[in-house]
């Protein structure tokens, strides 16, 4: 099923030469932002934010500002009809003909799917569920590039949440696309990366290591992304506190890493850098959320630009089929397609929403 318009759900469905553009395009604005600062004149952003942002929201409205742009939206559900149980597909309908692009953040899996299924406007995902955060990695790409000079051949460790946290699930897709990258996933057995995202790793021709503590693997990264602990991911309080606190980079393990190893974190930190690290110079988080500011500036032009249609799902409804993914996003919003796609045998099948698979 294909869109009028294109949209950006998943970095995955474009080519990697199409992310390399947009990056490349964010250092140029970086470079001389002046350049660039009436080149959305006259349109109008829309951020609806169904769970709470400060780096992501604020960079994309200062991108559209900075571009000559303007913005409506919501960052609190509950001051707009949402709280009166207005589903996605309507909200999506209305705001998408006031607006020229929609920004979308969701607390469910598939959510930007689903309102680009009905958005008469260009559609990004800032974020849906546990699941993608492709403008985050966008963001990650633009900072490697400056400050380790490639995206190939580096060692990158990835510590903290790694099952609930959807900046690594982008970030691991991405990185896996460029030569040489090696993974090394630091966290406690509950929070692992997920095995979609290790068989995709693989797949692409990229390794990955599991290691327990910090300390056994700091030495050999070229790059540790730390997450925070997503505790409104977990099912109960209690499952997050036994979580809580597992892994803190401080000064003393800092002395373990490389020289020249970058220290970035997509943000909000809790407590698991302590503040100290952030007068070492290898502490690039707030670079990072910076450069998040250049890249989305990017995205939107490329996006405005571009007026491709979209194949925005590819697979099939199975009759009687549904998602076994209590957090997707068409358990949630009932007219939903419930569209799958399918390993070559139909054995194994994929939700095009959420990538929660299941065998028949
Ligand atoms: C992240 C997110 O929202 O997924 N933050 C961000 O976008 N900068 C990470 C997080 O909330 O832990």
């Amino acid at each position: 099923m294909f869109t009028e318009y294109q949209h950006l759900i998943d970095l995955s469905d474009y080519p990697v030469n199409w992310w390399k553009n947009v990056v490349s395009l964010g250092e140029e604005i970086r470079n001389d932002p002046a350049r660039f600062a009436h080149e959305c004149d006259g349109k109008v952003m829309a951020t609806l934010f169904y769970e709470p942002s400060t780096r992501t929201q604020m960079s994309f409205q200062t991108a559209m500002i900075r571009l000559g742009g303007k913005i409506i939206g919501f960052d609190n559900p509950a001051n707009s009809s949402v709280s009166k149980g207005e589903t996605i597909k309507d909200t999506t309908k209305i705001v998408s003909s006031y607006a020229d692009i929609l920004v979308i953040r969701h607390p469910v899996a598939g959510a930007a799917k689903a309102a680009a299924l009905t958005a008469e406007c260009p559609v990004i995902n800032a974020g849906d569920g546990g699941h993608l955060h492709p403008t985050q990695t966008l963001t990650d790409l633009l900072t490697l590039k400056i400050e380790k000079k490639k995206l190939s051949g580096l060692t990158i460790g990835m510590c903290g949440d790694l099952i609930n946290g959807r900046t690594v699930h982008s970030l691991c897709k991405a990185l896996s696309m460029f030569e040489n990258n090696k993974f090394v996933f630091i966290s406690t057995p509950e929070l692992r990366m997920p095995a979609y995202i290790k068989d995709i790793i693989k797949a692409n021709g990229s390794t990955f290591e599991e290691a327990d503590t910090l300390e056994e693997a700091i030495g050999d990264l070229d790059v540790l992304y730390m997450t925070r602990i997503q505790q409104e991911r977990f099912a109960s309080r209690e499952e997050y506190l036994a979580q809580k606190n597992t892994y803190v980079l401080d000064r003393k393990k800092m002395q373990l890493a490389k020289p020249d190893m970058i220290v970035m974190h997509p943000l909000p930190r809790v407590d698991e850098i302590t503040v100290d690290v952030d007068e070492d110079k290898r502490a690039m988080y707030f670079t990072q959320a910076k450069y998040g500011v250049f890249v989305r500036m990017a995205l939107i032009l490329t996006m405005l630009r571009e007026k491709k249609q979209f194949e925005i799902l590819k697979g099939r409804e199975y009759s009687g089929v549904v998602c076994d993914n209590p957090r997707c996003i068409t358990n949630h919003e009932h007219y939903l397609p419930k569209s799958f796609r399918s390993s070559r045998d139909e054995t194994l099948l994929e939700c095009e929403f959420c990538d929660e698979r299941k065998l028949i």
